[in-house]
């Protein structure tokens, strides 16, 4: 049979030879950041630097979250944001966002001057439509109103692009990078400066009051003057704060290997579909990387579909080849479109979080890591009121949004529940889905040893029916965007614990 390509990130196609311990020990320490993603670790790396005592605990591995699985653009062109800021808060939040994401890039060409090794390149950044967009031309105005070092690049993006483009925006000096190299330059770094990391260390819960405690899934205990939850969805929010807050996003991305030279910058169109591409050079080879065909996360079962869609964009538009990497990200879009960076609970001083970075954490979430470090250290730092998730200040917008992603949570919990299931004996070898079986509903993904591996639809972090997703072989939640293996280990949360399981080959 056509066996599909398992999915497997560019930024991680090279396994590391040291992999950090896991913790086995309850320990305590001044602060515990939880999460080694891009937040995390620029958080961690700068609390040690500054002469704090820190330990970092990743469930997972350096790497295995958001930050790998992104196209790495590091730029502050995030859509068509500072018309939309401007228009929900005014010119003067629109500054802030756009210099607290500006100064992320100088911190990282700084670093990449002082031997940080992450293939770290200056490229300008382009916004286009291959019509008329009224929207490109309110962002255009934004940009003048908020001095963002850009303008109309209309015509230089007919001459960088292999089609018309009707209307297009740049920013000048943004950048690319190799982002799992950087994470690890981080974690190196951290470790040198007397920092210590735990990986395969999944934080369960956080006790409230002074000294937090942290409990792990294997029932070690961290003790923390502070915590740091940079988890991507903050696992700990047991009151749902910030469940209605966020929408979840996937999107999909390939690389492509190039005989030609791709175009000389990074890409990102506001048509629909939306595309957006860059390049990436290594051990002698071009890559084309192609961004799009997003969702809300856990809505769609045959993912394989979106990822051909890119591939065949790459290779008509670019003559490029097949796909050599696929794969996909998730995004948590805030409200407001601001993301949540400060003191998480407002009862609860010492502890911190950063999160909602939609689709741009590379640049929001060095300013987060960064932010942290100056609140925790007790550094006066301008941005820390206006991404405050204890911000107070309530658009009619924001409350739309609010019902709507509400509502969308209980249709998706109600639909999971009603939902026609099909047989066991209909899925054939590589495919997954929800059977009925000895009278109770499951979920089954037939291997290609034909081994059937059964897990409770049930997600664990608040009930929804998970759904199965045929590129990436998981089980993903349609409420909030937990994931879970084929096994049903949990591989991106809110959820904290595992789909039960058990494996068959009797069926
Ligand atoms: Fe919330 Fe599944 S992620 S119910």
């Amino acid at each position: 049979m056509h066996r599909y390509p398992f999915t497997n990130s560019l930024w991680r196609q090279h396994d590391r030879t040291k992999p950090y311990e896991q913790l086995k020990q309850s320990v305590s320490t001044e602060i515990a950041v939880i999460g080694a993603g891009i937040a995390g670790l620029v958080c961690a790396f700068e609390l040690q630097r500054r002469g704090k005592q820190v330990v970092l605990l990743e469930a997972l591995e350096i790497g295995h979250g958001t930050t790998g699985h992104t196209t790495a653009k590091c730029s502050v062109q995030h859509g068509t944001i500072y018309s939309h800021l401007i228009r929900t808060f005014g010119e003067e939040v629109a500054k802030l966002y756009y210099t607290f994401n500006q100064e992320s890039l100088t911190y990282l060409q700084d670093q990449h001057d002082a031997g940080f090794d992450m293939d770290f390149e200056i490229k300008d950044s382009y916004l286009y439509s291959t019509q008329k967009s009224t929207e490109l031309e309110d962002e255009l105005d934004a940009y003048r109103r908020i001095g963002v070092d850009g303008g109309d690049a209309t015509t230089e993006l007919n001459t960088l692009l292999p089609f018309p483009v009707k209307q297009g925006l740049v920013i000048r000096n943004q950048a690319q990078f190799h982002p799992v190299n950087y994470l690890h330059e981080l974690a190196d770094r951290f470790v040198q400066s007397g920092g210590v990391i735990y990986e395969q260390t999944r934080a369960l819960e956080i006790s409230k009051g002074p000294r937090p405690i942290i409990t792990t899934s294997t029932g070690r205990r961290v003790q923390a003057n502070q915590v740091v939850v940079a988890s991507h969805y903050p696992f700990n929010d047991l009151k749902g704060l910030y469940v209605s807050k966020f929408t979840v996003e996937r999107s999909y991305i390939v690389a492509c290997e190039m005989e030609e030279a791709p175009p000389e910058g990074m890409f990102l169109s506001v048509d629909e579909p939306s595309r957006s591409f860059r390049d990436y050079h290594e051990d002698g080879k071009t890559y084309l990387l192609v961004g799009g065909e997003g969702h809300l996360s856990g809505q769609v079962t045959d993912t394989r579909s979106r990822y051909d869609v890119l591939e065949a964009f790459a290779q008509q538009t670019f003559h490029a080849s097949r796909a050599s990497f696929r794969w996909s990200s998730q995004d948590l879009i805030t409200l407001d479109r601001l993301p949540y960076v400060g003191q998480m609970f407002q009862r609860e001083p010492d502890i911190w979080v950063a999160t909602g970075f939609l689709k741009w954490g590379m640049t929001n979430g060095i300013a987060a890591g960064r932010l942290l470090a100056d609140l925790l250290t007790g550094t006066e730092n301008r941005y820390a009121r206006f991404i405050s998730p204890l911000r107070s200040a309530v658009k009619p917008h924001d409350v739309r949004s609010f019902v709507k992603t509400n509502v969308d949570t209980v249709t998706q919990f109600v639909k999971g529940k009603t939902e026609e299931t099909g047989t066991v004996d209909a899925l054939q070898l590589d495919e997954g889905g929800l059977v009925q079986l000895e009278g109770k509903k499951v979920g089954v993904y037939r291997d290609l040893e034909n081994q059937c591996h059964i897990v409770s639809p049930t997600c664990t972090h608040l009930g929804c029916t998970v759904k199965w997703n045929n590129a990436e072989r998981t089980w993903d939640c349609p409420c909030h965007g937990s994931r879970f293996d084929s096994l049903g280990n949990v591989l991106e949360g809110p959820a904290t614990k595992p789909l039960s399981y058990e494996a068959r080959d009797d069926l």
